[in-house]
């Protein structure tokens, strides 16, 4: 995948929300109340990434603000990471008709803003919450999509990943929505996630 190319020339961050604000490059323009670009410090060194809107975001036009996002926040914050201190998007940025999966043509259409997100918020670290994040992140990175798609044999394992000029660690974990219905998964991802702060330090260290 050519990330340079797919990398969009924008001044600065409030132009590329600007674009993705106005986006008309795929079906989900014409069903979504509010586009969900994502929100967070620039300078976040861990970015969080979903995978597409549900119906609060809708409303919103913020991540994780529903359901799964308050579970998320709090699992967050039982491993001493604030909701605050991370970026969060997703690799869809408006919701699908009743929370259906992105289709193929979709996620191509957003894959630029993903990536222009990526380059401009140089993450240490992306956690990726679900197979449909996962495998966007690390095929981006060159990792071939038939070794990704399988979430529960991938998750809590830690990926080195270059992304254009990027250098991340890339975690998956389960995605929080499934933690709703499956609260064993909660554990989990937890522990997923305290992995986390360990792979910061590391990258500090040098
Ligand atoms: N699920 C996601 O993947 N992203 C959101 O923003 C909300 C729910």
């Amino acid at each position: 995948m050519d990330i340079i190319k797919l990398r969009i020339n924008v001044a600065n961050y409030d132009e590329l929300v600007n674009l993705m604000l106005n986006c008309t490059k795929c079906k989900l323009y014409s069903t979504r109340k509010r586009v969900v670009p994502g929100e967070g410090p620039l300078n976040a060194r861990i970015m969080l990434i979903g995978e597409a809107p549900g119906e609060r975001e809708d409303e919103e036009g913020r991540p994780f603000v529903g359901a799964a996002g308050q579970l998320l926040t709090k699992l967050l914050g039982n491993v001493g990471i604030m909701r605050e201190e991370v970026y969060i998007t997703n690799v869809v940025k408006c919701r699908p008709p009743n929370n259906r999966d992105p289709e193929e043509d979709e996620v191509d259409a957003c894959r630029p803003y993903l990536v222009t997100q990526i380059l401009m918020i140089k993450p240490q670290v992306i956690v990726c919450l679900g197979r449909h994040s996962a495998r966007e992140v690390l095929t981006m990175a060159g990792y071939p999509e038939k070794s990704v798609s399988n979430i529960s044999s991938i998750r809590g394992k830690v990926f080195t990943a270059r992304i254009g000029d990027v250098s991340a660690k890339v975690l998956p974990t389960y995605h929080p929505a499934a933690a709703l219905y499956n609260p064993r998964l909660r554990e989990v991802i937890e522990d997923d996630l305290r992995k986390v702060r360990s792979l910061i330090n590391k990258s500090e260290r040098g």
